[in-house]
């Protein structure tokens, strides 16, 4: 369902160039849980921004469901973003003036999905957060927050979930049931997963881990 092909992609700083991808290559069938892992600065979220759209590369081309990037204008690929894909970021993003639920009913304001109450208090509650969805990410834990920003990111049931070292911040019984919800609700929505993790024992959780080095993507 995801296609990258020939991906080239630098940054500039200053003079001088950083090569993150000079020609990337990668696929990923529809429902398979990927994991990434690879060394600090290697390109991991790197390369999550350029799948989902928010930055774009020098040359190559990405496809999600045979749909091309390449000659979508910026406001198409926020559109088109919004309505197929879920992100997960490592620092959770949450809006600090909306309520968890207000948080979680984001996605499905930009995607007009109907009921979008119910649906976000539905997934409050399937990650155990029924008590607190009044409460402001301020008012709320580490752990609680990062299961805010996985209800929020699949609200409105996103192709593909990427997640950008979720659990990164949590201690690690949080962090195993952060995971064990994220993988509980992938699996019930056939949803295609993208997870970027330093942990062996989280990427053990999906059906292929890559690591990425030197800019390419090897089977471990
Ligand atoms: N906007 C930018 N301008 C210039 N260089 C950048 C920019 N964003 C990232 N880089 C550089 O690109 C490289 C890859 O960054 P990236 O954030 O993708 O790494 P990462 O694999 O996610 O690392 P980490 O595990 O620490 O999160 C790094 O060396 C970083 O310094
Ligand atoms: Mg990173």
């Amino acid at each position: 369902m995801l296609q990258i092909k020939s991906l080239k992609k630098s940054y500039t700083q200053g003079s001088q160039e950083v090569k993150i991808f000079e020609d990337l290559n990668f696929h990923v069938k529809k429902a398979q849980r990927v994991a990434i892992m690879g060394k600090s600065g290697s390109g991991k979220s790197t390369l999550l921004s350029l799948i989902s759209g928010i930055i774009k590369p020098n040359a190559g081309d990405i496809l999600l469901d045979e749909v091309s990037y390449k000659n979508m204008n910026e406001s198409e690929v926020n559109d088109f973003r919004a309505s197929n894909i879920g992100f997960v970021f490592q620092n959770f993003h949450l809006v600090s003036y909306l309520n968890a639920l207000e948080n979680v009913m984001l996605p499905a304001k930009v995607c007009n999905i109907s009921n979008p109450k119910e649906k976000a208090i539905e997934l409050l509650k399937s990650v155990g957060l029924e008590h607190r969805i009044e409460h402001l990410p301020s008012q709320l834990s580490g752990g609680e927050k990062q299961r805010v920003a996985i209800a929020r990111a699949l609200i409105h049931n996103p192709k593909l979930i990427l997640a950008d070292e979720p659990s990164g911040n949590l201690d690690e019984e949080t962090g195993i049931a952060v995971m064990d919800k994220l993988f509980e609700l992938i699996k019930k929505n056939n949803t295609t997963l993208i997870l970027v993790t330093h942990s062996k024992e989280v990427a053990a959780r999906c059906e292929d881990t890559y690591e990425l080095s030197l800019g390419k993507l090897n089977k471990c």
